[in-house]
């Protein structure tokens, strides 16, 4: 059986997945990482893919953009399709100077400005937050990779384009460090389901200091983030 937003049938989806927004990544990441690659969606041309890294079988699946959109498919992929470990590979921007272009962000937490976790009815405010396990071995891959990577709080944000200014300030006061547009829903529909989840994110931008990446230096980052997300499976 399908759902409305993916083609694949029960069975052809790994237990873990890494998530990037954008779809042609993913075919990306299943062509230059994965063996033995089969497609399992095109649906939407939100395209996913199984195949196997060091013999282990992955998934690779891109989410679109926000929270909307990787809610979906996170919640379909979990449900539906029995996913256990999901995990985004994203990009995000500085919220503080500390951070440099390329650096690679650990999200223990993630903060919102959305309303996602009201389906939740809870009489306060969600913290959502990593999967310890998943970010204990990321770390530790990091490590041994002499990979550096920061642990922190980030911003999941409803908004790309926003009129209201120096909101990065006010975030970065509460030592969030980094904008993105979905960790927070993922988080939350890991946490509601008893599934794991961690975003890995790769400093694309910085509000701080306008800095953007050249997609030359964004490759080159993305695979140390890739090296960590891949032992993972
Ligand atoms: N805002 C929101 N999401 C992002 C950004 C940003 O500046 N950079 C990368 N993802």
């Amino acid at each position: 059986m399908t759902t409305p937003h993916n083609g694949a049938k029960k069975g052809d989806i790994a237990e873990t997945i890494l998530l990037p927004g954008d779809p042609l990544r993913a075919k990306f990441i299943a062509e230059s990482f994965l063996d033995n690659v089969v497609q399992f969606n095109s649906v939407r041309n939100m395209l996913g893919f199984t195949g196997t890294y060091k013999g282990k079988s992955i998934s690779v699946m891109g989410t679109g953009m926000g929270m909307p959109s990787i809610g979906i498919y996170s919640y379909e992929l979990i449900h539906h399709y029995g996913v256990k470990n999901l995990v985004r590979v994203g990009s995000c921007g500085a919220y503080t100077e500390d951070l440099d272009l390329y650096d690679i962000i650990l999200a223990i937490g993630a903060s919102t400005n959305s309303s996602y976790a009201r389906q939740f009815e809870l009489p306060g405010t969600y913290s959502a937050t990593a999967s310890w396990d998943l970010l204990y071995k990321a770390k530790q891959t990091a490590d041994k990779k002499n990979i550096d990577v920061v642990v922190g709080n980030v911003l999941s944000s409803d908004t790309f384009y926003s009129p209201e200014r120096d909101v990065h300030k006010r975030w970065g006061s509460m030592n969030v460090l980094a904008v993105e547009m979905e960790a927070y829903a993922l988080y939350c529909n890991a946490a509601a389901a008893g599934a794991n989840a961690l975003a890995i994110l790769t400093v694309s931008d910085s509000l701080v200091s306008n800095k953007n990446t050249t997609s030359e230096e964004r490759e080159k980052n993305f695979t140390q983030m890739m090296e960590i997300a891949l032992e993972l499976a």
